[in-house]
């Protein structure tokens, strides 16, 4: 009797909730799994559907908050591994700076405005994308997954959204493309001493259709990563994200294939080629080798925004590598406003680190940048979920950017600009 009672209670609550989601003007329909053209509306319907799966005793899969989330990755990982996603460079002034300076700024909400419709689609380089977001080149990604980079792939796909796949992933370029199809990509090159691998990378990334190369700039040495030397842990020199070098055919030829006995030398080489200085001269050619959009992931001097331009550079990605690289380096978003002002709407500036939902988004895109990058959080997805969690954390970072647009009085991304922000 009672299980019958709880069960009527429980269907009668369902028809309320689906009358009240119908007459608010939304489907109730779950439709986050399949891309789509504009995530305008989604905060509601994806919170519906929460609500009403959570009427049959279904709790979401993948904890919302971030620490829920770092905690349950936690939980699923080896210390090491989990320590060198986490972690930050020396004393992780900058990991945390990152997240204070989006705290420092708070949002001005205009409420005297129509926003029944919204739309979260840009325009960039010719392609319209369905929301200003990217996943960030994460490498390394079979340490959080057996599935690896395949699994953020077919979660990006499903969502319509762009993936910057990093020189150091799972699976080779070839392999993702044939997981994305259609779906936009980019692919972030980490320029080595060894011109001809660069060139190569570059080259199978043009025949399988990515339309952007990003070029990392931070990482002319390995950060001083303190997590990482504690754990003295040979888990991260062990081949780990190899896949694109050893299906290289110059890297194969200059390095030959792995072999029990050959391991060492190709361990040491690859992390040679993952060291990745770029000057002028280096600039220069990566400009001539691709006709492709070049951007550049890691500035944060106006300076080199003035460089990068003089250079015929496309885009710029303002980024401390998630404060992985340089420790005490200024905070992303603290830097962005002088690099916009430095580029003065000559080329789209993005933007990534410390962006964990959808009003950092709004922030940082009300400071100038063009669009954001994704990256912890998505990879926290992956190692509890695989391609499931990745999708659902950004579902949840989609839902969460178009209620904040929403609630802030803004219906399309082009009205988000910096009269929306005020400095604490
Ligand atoms: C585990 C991990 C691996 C990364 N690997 C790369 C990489 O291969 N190439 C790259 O350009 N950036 C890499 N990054 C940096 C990200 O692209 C991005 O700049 C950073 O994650 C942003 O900081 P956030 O995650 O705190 O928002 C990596 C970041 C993490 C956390």
């Amino acid at each position: 009797m009672r299980s019958s009672h709880e069960s009527h209670r429980q269907i009668l609550a369902r028809l309320v909730l689906q009358i009240n989601i119908a007459s608010a003007g939304s489907t109730g329909h779950m439709a986050g799994t399949r891309a789509r053209e504009n995530y305008g509306g989604y905060g509601s319907e994806r919170q519906d559907e929460i609500f009403l799966n959570g009427l049959s005793g279904e709790k979401p899969k993948v904890p919302l908050t971030t620490v829920d989330l770092e905690a349950a990755a936690k939980a699923k990982l080896p210390p090491v591994v989990f320590d060198y996603i986490f972690g930050g460079a020396g004393e992780e002034e900058t990991l945390s700076a990152n997240r204070e300076a989006f705290r420092r700024r708070t949002i001005i909400p205009r409420v005297l405005t129509d926003v029944s419709h919204r739309d979260t689609r840009i325009e960039l380089f010719g392609k319209t994308l369905p929301a200003p977001f990217f996943l960030a080149p994460a490498g390394m990604q079979e340490l959080a997954h057996p599935d690896g980079v395949l699994a953020i792939s077919r979660a990006a796909a499903s969502l319509g959204l762009p993936l910057i796949l990093s020189t150091r992933s799972s699976h080779t370029i070839e392999d993702v493309a044939k997981e994305m199809g259609d779906c936009l990509r980019w692919f972030q090159l980490y320029h080595g001493p060894e011109w001809n691998l660069s060139s190569s990378l570059i080259g199978r990334a043009e025949e399988c259709g990515y339309s952007a190369i990003v070029v990392t700039l931070d990482v002319q040495v390995r950060g001083w990563r303190e997590r990482d030397l504690m754990h003295a842990d040979s888990t991260l020199l062990r081949g780990g994200g190899t896949a694109n070098y050893l299906a290289d055919p110059v890297y194969r030829k200059e390095f030959g294939v792995p072999t029990e006995d050959g391991g060492v030398k190709i361990r040491k080489n690859t992390w040679v080629a993952a060291e990745s200085g770029v000057d002028l001269r280096a600039l220069k050619m990566l400009r001539e080798r691709t006709r492709l959009p070049l951007l550049l992931k890691g500035i944060l001097s106006p300076s080199d925004a003035k460089l990068a331009i003089d250079y015929g550079v496309d885009g710029i990605i303002v980024s401390n590598h998630g404060g992985r690289q340089l420790d005490g380096a200024v905070a992303s978003l603290d830097a962005l406003p002088a690099v916009v002002k430095q580029v003065d709407g000559k080329i789209p500036v993005l933007i990534d680190s410390g962006i964990r939902g959808g009003p950092d988004a709004f922030k940082a895109i009300a400071l100038g940048a063009r669009a954001v990058l994704i990256g912890r959080p998505y990879v926290w997805g992956l190692a509890v979920g695989g391609e499931m969690g990745v999708r659902e954390v950004m579902q949840n970072i989609l839902a969460d950017f178009d209620v904040t647009m929403a609630l802030s009085g803004t219906s399309s991304v082009r009205e988000i600009t910096r009269d929306f922000i005020s400095h604490a």
